[in-house]
């Protein structure tokens, strides 16, 4: 290594500052390179501050049609991990699935969800929100409905909605997030789950790609199980579409609201 780099600073050194300029601009070139997807477009943008990727990001449901880089998903799982875990046990694992796999699983989970099949998860789920929490399920749905203009009694776009959902929203890219079944029976590996899933989703938009955490996805887990060959030792959990932002797609301009700090929190033991 020492040696390398004494080469280095002598092959600088008998350089003429042209062949320098050009040694430079290949590096920088390189680099450059790492930035952009195979069609040449500029793709990864390292400078969003925390505020810009939390703030920025929502939820994409529309997706160009175009690959994902491995190296670029590698690159974001590996930011994700950085997720904080109960004893740093890091229970997660993930199968990233695309092309025929990914396909076979949206036409399984399209054909059961028509056929009535009842969805199967691997973990317990909430059966009907009320209240407040009702509220904010129709709330984001009427800002999506709105946003792609599907009308409260227009029955075949809203079933084309969900439909969609169960499809992945079309995503190139399904990371699928399991953990290890040693662990099931307790609540804290699947929180765990949710917060290495929300840094996942944060740490692809700060990369420029868009996601959506989709329950819609592993409503039919065994289907899931099957085509992304999951083993028994893990539990599916939740998967991830992501991709391409489609900028033209109506619905991923919707910024949910959420409720204000005062609503959700109380500050005990201050001043004021
Ligand atoms: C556990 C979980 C499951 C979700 N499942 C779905 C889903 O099946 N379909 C969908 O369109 N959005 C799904 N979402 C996305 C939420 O609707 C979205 O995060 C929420 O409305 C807030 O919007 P935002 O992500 O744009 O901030 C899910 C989100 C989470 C956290």
């Amino acid at each position: 290594m020492v040696r390398r780099v004494l080469r280095l600073g002598l092959v600088c050194k008998t350089m003429t500052q042209a062949n320098l300029k050009w040694v430079l601009s290949c590096a920088t070139n390189r680099l450059i390179d790492r930035l952009r997807d195979e069609t040449g477009e500029m793709v990864l943008d390292k400078g969003l501050s925390y505020d810009e990727v939390v703030l920025g990001r929502r939820s994409i449901r529309g997706f160009l049609q175009k690959p994902v880089p491995r190296a670029l998903i590698e690159e974001v799982l590996h930011l994700a991990m950085r997720a904080p875990s109960s004893l740093n046990t890091q229970p997660w694992n993930f199968s990233v699935v695309t092309g025929a796999p990914l396909d076979r699983i949206r036409a399984e989970n399209t054909r059961r969800t028509l056929e009535g099949v009842p969805e199967s998860r691997e973990f317990r789920k909430f059966e009907v929100y009320e209240g407040a929490h009702r509220e904010r399920q129709v709330d984001i749905a009427k800002q999506l409905f709105a946003a792609m203009d599907i009308a409260r009694e227009d029955k075949p776009k809203r079933q084309d909605w969900v439909l969609r959902g169960f499809r992945q929203f079309d995503a190139p890219v399904s990371i699928v997030v399991t953990y290890d079944r040693a662990l099931f029976g307790g609540d804290i590996a699947p929180f765990d789950c949710g917060a290495v899933t929300t840094a996942l989703v944060n740490a692809a938009w700060s990369r420029g790609l868009g996601c959506v955490i989709n329950s819609q996805g592993i409503m039919q887990s065994p289907v899931v199980r099957e085509y992304a060959q999951i083993a028994d030792d893990q539990v599916i959990m939740i998967c991830v579409a992501m991709g391409w932002p489609d900028d033209s797609f109506p619905a991923n301009a919707v910024v949910s609201r959420r409720k204000s700090v005062e609503e959700a929190a109380r500050f005990i033991g201050f001043d004021a």
